[in-house]
């Protein structure tokens, strides 16, 4: 309860300092004060001087009033404190406004703070500040029924209206930030809201309770999407968006009722929408052992939907690895793959219900998946590699703890194994399409510096794991294509790259070693002609992102932006901050150096 400044300065003018002390100390004068031996350490000679309305204490700093006087020495509390002096005073206490005391006692709780936010945000869509995020979301497809059922909202343009506002329910900035909607500064203290011209996802848990908040900027600018930081409530790795709808929603038949996971938020809406009410999504990461365990309580076979393209591939083979030590005989996954360049929001819309209840009804068990995954990166297997392939068959079955189950797998496994090698004549394997090469002395620079990004990675692989999303998103030529994923997959499979020698065996190996050696090729041309050596110092990571810049300065930037907003909202481990510092620096001295600058 806060007291009245004028009541506390009354009260201390009617409470003269220095017999309150007397009780506890024996006063002698000093002058026109009072001085004691100090009551708050052991002494012999006095250094505790007493003042008009205050006391010092040269010995051991003790400093304070009458109210923190009785609160030291006798132990109290401010408000018992308060209350034995006012009383000795023949004072009475002020009386708590009883309004202020109830609003108070109502906005307690962090989820009593997010929703007085939600409803906050709710309401501004429909009025005239949300127009813009309401027409971007009807634009999107969804009727105010759906924008109802999800609680879908507008955030208010950040500069001060929702904490004017939630002062009327007494919650306070600090409670803001603990909420996960306000940012604080370094010192902790409360800086500015951190949704501003978004339209707002209420993120609930399991059991509906809501925990944290997405929001996608309208149109494209960066980030895309934010999410609320981690709170006691909040926990990124262990939420999936829509499970507390998708617990109902698997209650009926057919694919309506699957428990379906897809990847964003617009997914899982446009999803229930066309009646598809068991979709669910992460928080924009890879599917964690938890989310799995929350999945599996709802349903024994969850259907994963991936992307037809390779970042769709790379994430199904990490939740299946995921998946693997946790599966048992109740328990598995299936697969569904989306048309390339489609998500499920925008297959709902092109083509409708239908077409992706095929999908979901063609998903494709886990056993069979896994094997697509792990001979995906084989190519014209000599013995060598299809000894290696069969190994890696039977290694990925025994993570399966379940004894039974995981001798199903390898049985399962061998099986596809063993037939597609005799469909194959026993020798070839399943051989690509061959691929286009480029000629070397007609290179453009784009490409001169997608062969150069290769190769550092296969004299220094220990650059990968910084750069694997980065080097992911470039469009290659199908030489270097075939090269990068095989690259991914090995480092997928074992979790680290061999050192470069035995790296670039492996590939040869994997009839990569033509385009190995077109790549190293160039890059020692370039390491010939240019001294970028100065550039970089001796930093690979530093060099990789250098020519990763110079195949789209603006889209670097625009990455390093996101991801300095990301770090802001505390969203970046370690790994990733040293990254971002890298990139900087990349990006400063491509600055500075103002070389290739826009060739
Ligand atoms: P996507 O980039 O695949 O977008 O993000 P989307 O879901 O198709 O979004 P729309 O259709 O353009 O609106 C998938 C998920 O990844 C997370 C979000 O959870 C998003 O739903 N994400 C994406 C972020 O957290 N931040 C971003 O900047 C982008
Ligand atoms: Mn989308």
């Amino acid at each position: 309860m806060a007291l009245d400044p004028a009541f506390l300065d009354e009260l201390r003018a009617r409470t003269p300092i220095a017999p309150v002390i007397g009780r506890r100390t024996k006063l002698v004068r000093s002058g026109k004060n009072w001085k004691a031996c100090c009551p708050f350490h052991g002494e012999k000679t006095p250094s505790f001087y007493i003042y008009d309305d205050h006391y010092h204490c040269f010995g051991c700093q003790a400093h304070g009033d009458v109210i923190t006087f009785v609160m030291q020495s006798e132990g109290r509390t401010f408000i018992e404190t308060v209350e034995e002096l006012a009383t000795a005073a023949g004072m009475e206490m002020p009386k708590p406004d009883p309004v202020q005391r109830a609003r108070a006692e109502q906005a307690r709780t962090l989820g009593d703070v997010l929703e007085a936010v939600q409803q906050s945000w709710q309401r501004r869509l429909y009025q005239p500040e949300g127009r813009e995020g309401l027409a971007y979301l009807h634009g999107r497809g969804l009727t105010d029924e759906t924008i109802a059922a999800f609680g879908l909202g507008w955030s208010g343009d950040g500069r001060g209206g929702l904490v004017t506002e939630m002062a009327e329910h007494d919650i306070t900035p600090a409670m803001l930030v603990e909420a996960g909607v306000m940012r604080a500064d370094e010192d902790g203290r409360p800086s500015r809201e951190l949704f501003f011209n978004r339209v707002t996802f209420p993120i609930r848990d399991r059991r509906g309770r809501l925990v944290s908040f997405g929001g996608r900027i309208l149109g494209d600018g960066q980030p895309k999407y934010l999410n609320g930081p981690e709170t006691a409530v909040f926990s990124k790795r262990r939420v999936l968006f829509g499970l507390d709808r998708a617990r109902e929603g698997v209650r009926g038949t057919g694919a309506g009722a699957e428990l379906l996971v897809v990847e964003g938020y617009m997914d899982v809406i446009a999803l229930h929408q066309a009646g598809f009410h068991g979709a669910v999504a992460p928080l924009g990461t890879a599917l964690t052992a938890e989310q799995l365990e929350a999945l599996w309580q709802v349903a024994p076979a969850p259907v994963l939907c991936f992307d037809g393209d390779a970042a769709g591939q790379r994430a199904a083979v990490k939740a299946a690895q995921t998946a693997l030590p946790l599966l048992n005989v109740e328990r598995t996954l299936r697969f569904c793959v989306l048309p390339e360049g489609e998500d499920p929001d925008s297959l709902v819309r092109r083509d409708g219900q239908a077409a992706m209840a095929s999908l979901v009804e063609g998903a494709r068990p886990m056993g069979e998946v896994l094997f697509g995954l792990l001979s995906e990166g084989v190519r014209n297997p000599g013995p060598e590699q299809r000894a290696a392939l069969r190994r890696r068959l039977v290694e990925v079955a025994a993570l399966i703890p379940d004894r039974a189950l995981a001798s199903e797998y390898r049985s399962t496994l061998l099986d596809s194994f063993f037939e597609m090698f005799r469909r194959a004549g026993g020798r070839g394997g399943v051989r690509r399409a061959p691929v286009a090469t480029a000629p070397v002395a007609l290179m453009d620079a784009d490409l001169q510096r997608q062969c150069i990004l290769t190769a550092i990675i296969l004299e220094q692989p220990v650059v990968l794991p910084e750069v694997q999303d980065a080097y992911c998103r470039l469009e290659l030529p199908a030489d270097i294509a075939a090269l990068r994923e095989e690259l991914l997959d090995l480092y997928d499979m074992r979790g680290e790259l061999p050192p470069a020698a035995e790296l670039v065996a492996c590939l040869s190996a994997a009839g990569l070693g033509d385009v190995c050696q077109r790549v190293r090729a160039v890059r020692g041309r370039r390491m010939r002609g240019q001294e970028d050596d100065d550039l970089f110092g001796t930093d690979p990571r530093h060099e990789w992102w250098h020519f990763y810049a110079l195949l789209n300065v603006a889209r670097f930037a625009d990455e390093i932006r996101s991801d300095t907003e990301r770090m802001c909202a505390g969203e970046l481990d370690e790994a990733a901050w040293l990254s971002l510092r890298t990139r900087l620096l990349a990006l400063e001295a491509l600055r500075r150096g103002g070389e290739d600058w826009d060739e």
